[in-house]
């Protein structure tokens, strides 16, 4: 059979990286990267790029993949699963050292909250953080975060962090230490932990939603595959388990679920339960409706709303405010009914130290209802924090009136 240029981008981004290209807006993205990028470089025909992508410049991939993967993350994301991990080290890790693979690790924050949990719980631990995308791992090399990224982080955990000058934190040497990153590809063979004996523990979250059922299932016999003989595999919140791996067992431990080797003997064992379905969003009781968006300005410079509000989450996840800020403004231009852009320009701002403006635009959000129906288009990882943006920008909001 052959294949059209097109057609053989998308399978090299199936077969190379499985990312599944039916989800929500994932072929929209690549259009928009292609042209933008074809700008970016002058060239008059964006068929240029593509060819570029087709023969495997791994430059432009690595910009691509940042373009339809999104690399986002942030310190204690998911507080309940951390609890878990905490007691899972105090547990196991009772005179040796923990042997733990972060994947999918986007910026770091999962791999550097390991490494304060290990001093909390003077638990050693060994973190091995990888992902596809280069310059999400530079970013977690670099290891200097904006505040926002702290946000779930407890107090005594938060205090490790060392506040800069200008405002950002920067993680210590002693959490540093803990962990190393490297490049890996999810469809690879899993990279061995360092006593050769298996990993002890697995955190692999939010990431395979990226890819189709088939391809999700065979990433998590692989990543079970690799489990020391008691250790464990925990997945994101909006991770879903089509099928148990062999020789694995799932269980609920307190709300989130665990896979563990099959031989494992646990003292007091947890109840075995069919894999969960994820839950659904929860949505307000009450939605408040909204007026009708404005008709859409034509768009001068080619892109839309949904790209500048990527482009402006990009900005803000690699410290850049002013690009951010851009972005995000232009998004809420462009639809002024996308309410996730306030609470990001409201972030924004927060980071700049401008508080009055972050308030405005928490407050803009907060009013607006947050109607899921404004997340359409949005890439789906995004999609997946609507209610956590939402109840953000409502707390915001209250704590500003109260
Ligand atoms: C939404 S982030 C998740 C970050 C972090 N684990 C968390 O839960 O906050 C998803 C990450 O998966 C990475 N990713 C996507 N496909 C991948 C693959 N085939 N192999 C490794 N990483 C991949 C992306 O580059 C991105 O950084």
């Amino acid at each position: 059979m052959v294949l059209n240029r097109r057609d053989a981008l998308e399978a090299r981004l199936r077969r190379e990286y499985g990312l599944s290209l039916d989800r929500g807006g994932a072929r929209r993205s690549i259009d928009r990267f292609l042209e933008s990028r074809a700008k970016e470089l002058s060239l008059d025909d964006p068929g240029v790029v593509l060819d570029r992508l087709v023969e495997g410049d791994p430059d432009e991939i690595d910009r691509l993949l940042r373009a339809v993967t999104v690399p986002h993350s942030w310190f204690h994301r998911d507080p309940d699963q951390w609890r878990l991990v905490e007691a899972w080290m105090r547990e196991r890790g009772v005179g040796r050292t923990l042997d733990v693979w972060v994947p999918a690790c986007a910026t770091g924050e999962d791999a550097y909250t390991v490494a304060l949990l290990a001093l909390r719980t003077r638990v050693p631990v060994r973190v091995l953080a990888t992902d596809i995308h280069g310059g999400a791992l530079a970013t977690a090399e670099r290891a200097i975060y904006g505040t926002w990224a702290a946000r779930e982080l407890p107090a005594d955990l938060k205090a490790r962090l060392v506040e800069r000058d200008d405002g950002r934190l920067e993680v210590p040497e002693d959490v540093r230490g803990q962990v190393s990153f490297a490049r890996h590809n999810l469809m690879d063979v899993p990279p061995p932990s360092a006593n050769g004996a298996g990993w002890d523990l697995i955190l692999c979250r939010n990431v395979l939603f990226y890819f189709p059922q088939p391809t999700a299932a065979d990433v998590v016999t692989r990543l079970a595959g690799s489990l020391s003989k008691q250790g464990r595999l925990m997945l994101g919140a909006s991770d879903m388990l089509h099928a148990t791996p062999p020789g694995c067992r799932a269980l609920r431990v307190g709300e989130r679920l665990v896979i563990e080797r099959d031989d494992t003997h646990r003292k007091a064992p947890a109840k075995r339960e069919p894999p969960p379905t994820p839950k659904p969003v929860p949505r307000r009781a009450a939605p408040r409706p909204t007026p009708p968006a404005p008709p859409r300005p034509v768009e001068s410079d080619g892109l839309d709303s949904v790209e500048r509000f990527v482009r402006g989450v990009g900005a803000l996840s690699t410290g850049d405010l002013e690009g951010a800020l851009t972005h995000l403004r232009a998004a809420l231009f462009l639809r002024p009914g996308l309410w996730p852009a306030a609470v990001y320009l409201g972030i924004t701002h927060e980071r700049a130290g401008q508080r009055a403006e972050a308030e405005r635009y928490f407050a803009r959000a907060a009013s607006s209802g947050a109607p899921s129906d404004e997340l359409a288009g949005l890439p789906e990882d995004l999609r997946a924090y609507g209610h956590e943006l939402a109840a953000l920008a409502r707390s915001k909001s209250r704590r500003r009136t109260a």
